[in-house]
């Protein structure tokens, strides 16, 4: 039978105003979005009418940028927490994956399995989790340390703690709760599987206490592309959230990723590659352009510089502005994104404030920018050189870009049969076409029965 053709996953990146830096200033976002329930549930509702696959929310345990950085001109300093409004939205839709970041350097295993479990069980299997190390220096002073443990070995705790969070899930087979009121038998004692993990990090007991979802497991995301992150990918994620601005580099990553899943029983298909990608589209190029010059009018230069201080992990407020990037001392701490900026700005000479305006939307991101065809042909051709299996779209405002991309983008992509029109199934999994995890403990019930 002929196979059917193979179409784009589609994440929606959250950001309450948009992710354009200057996005709050612009005329019709809503400054106060990132308290706004209504905003959120508005952009919840706009995403799944264009049949994405998942809101996908990074997230940070600080105010994300450091006094001094511009910071009280700047929009994203605080929001709601991720994941009470993943819940709070999975009552306001049907479809949409609910995809929130949380991090393995400053959380423990049980709380975020048990976090995860349960939004995946009130959305009916529609959560994920974006495991993150974390790169902001910031949040380790939020949680009692002094510094953020070195990368090695953050990588090393997320190895752990991702292992136990999974083996948690599969506590409960996922008929074991018979709640058989004649015999008064609530569960099935074989059907549950205490952990008692006891590793370098971490000592847990378990069980969790959470039933199993509709989706088996919720779907691990993760952010985080040096060799330590690509090989926690290969052999725990299930979708990567991937930062790249060339097609020869994302063809790379894609091949390099794809190449390690074996080792780990993997196949190809388990695991979905999404680059970020910023879209500006309009129904003509000059209309697009326009949008986007006018966003880059309103930058403030203490905005575009905090953005490289905190990308780059060096402060850069009181360098002038028309200078190129000073020397720099290395960086242990925030990793492949802080190289990708510097690398740019040397090889192309470009002074700070062109180094921020080409980061303001897209944050080294991939950009598309013109008419809906412009923008498909773009995504099409990165989707069909195997450059990624989709994209996370950050669209530069809210709630026009978001709109934009689901009036003019989306029927494009559908156009072609490169996107669905309609969500077949129900669970996230089911969306993104991954396969529904069996339980470690499968074999096991099942001979025990
Ligand atoms: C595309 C992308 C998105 C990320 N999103 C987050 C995030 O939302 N919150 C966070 O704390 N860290 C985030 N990170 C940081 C990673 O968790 C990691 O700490 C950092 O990338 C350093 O690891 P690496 O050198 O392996 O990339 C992100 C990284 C990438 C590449």
């Amino acid at each position: 039978m002929a196979q059917p053709p193979r179409q784009m996953n589609l994440g929606l990146f959250v950001r309450p105003c948009g992710h354009h830096i200057a996005s709050w200033r612009y005329p019709t976002t809503h400054a106060d979005a990132g308290s706004n329930l209504e905003r959120y549930i508005e952009m919840a509702k706009t995403a799944e009418r264009g049949c994405l696959d998942m809101l996908f929310s990074a997230d940070t345990n600080s105010a994300w940028t450091a006094e001094g950085e511009g910071m009280n001109r700047q929009h994203y300093v605080a929001w709601i927490e991720p994941f009470t409004m993943l819940s709070v939205l999975s009552a306001h839709t049907k479809n949409i994956g609910l995809v929130c970041t949380a991090s393995t350097s400053f959380d423990q295993p049980f709380s975020i399995a048990r976090r995860f479990a349960s939004l995946d069980l009130v959305s009916g299997g529609r959560g994920g989790w974006n495991v993150v190390t974390s790169g902001n220096e910031t949040e380790a002073l939020n949680f009692s340390q002094l510094a953020h443990l070195p990368k090695v070995e953050r990588y090393k705790r997320a190895k752990e703690f991702v292992q136990v969070v999974k083996a948690l899930w599969d506590s409960w087979d996922a008929d074991a709760f018979t709640r058989d009121r004649e015999s008064g038998v609530f569960f099935e004692w074989n059907k549950m599987h205490a952990l008692d993990h006891k590793g370098t990090h971490f000592q847990v007991r378990g069980p969790l206490n959470v039933p199993r979802s509709p989706q088996g497991q919720p779907v691990i995301v993760q952010a985080g592309a040096s060799e330590d992150g690509k090989e926690l990918a290969a052999e725990t994620a299930e979708v990567i959230f991937a930062a790249s601005n060339q097609l020869a580099n994302s063809q790379a990553f894609y091949n390099d990723v794809k190449g390690r899943l074996a080792k780990y029983g993997r196949s190809h298909d388990d695991l979905k590659i999404l680059p970020g990608l910023s879209v500006t589209v309009a129904p003509t190029r000059q209309e697009a352009q326009d949008k986007h010059d006018e966003l880059q009018a309103l930058i403030h230069p203490q905005v575009g510089l905090g953005l490289l201080s905190r990308r780059i992990g060096f402060d850069l407020t009181n360098h002038p502005v028309d200078e190129q990037l000073p020397e720099l001392p290395p960086n242990a701490t925030i990793g492949t994104r802080s190289d990708m900026m510097i690398d740019l700005a040397r090889r192309e000479k470009l002074t700070l404030r062109q180094l921020y305006e080409h980061f303001a939307a897209a944050r080294g991101h991939h950009s598309l920018m013109g008419t809906p065809a412009d923008v498909a042909d773009g995504m099409q051709e990165w989707f069909e050189a195997k450059g990624c299996d989709g994209f996370n779209i950050l669209c530069p405002t809210f709630p026009d870009g978001l709109n934009d991309f689901v009036n003019l983008a989306v029927p494009e992509l559908q156009r072609r049969g490169l996107f669905r029109k309609k969500y077949e199934g129900k669970t996230l999994r089911e969306t993104l076409g991954l396969k529904v995890p069996r339980s470690r403990y499968e074999t096991r019930s099942q001979a025990a029965e």
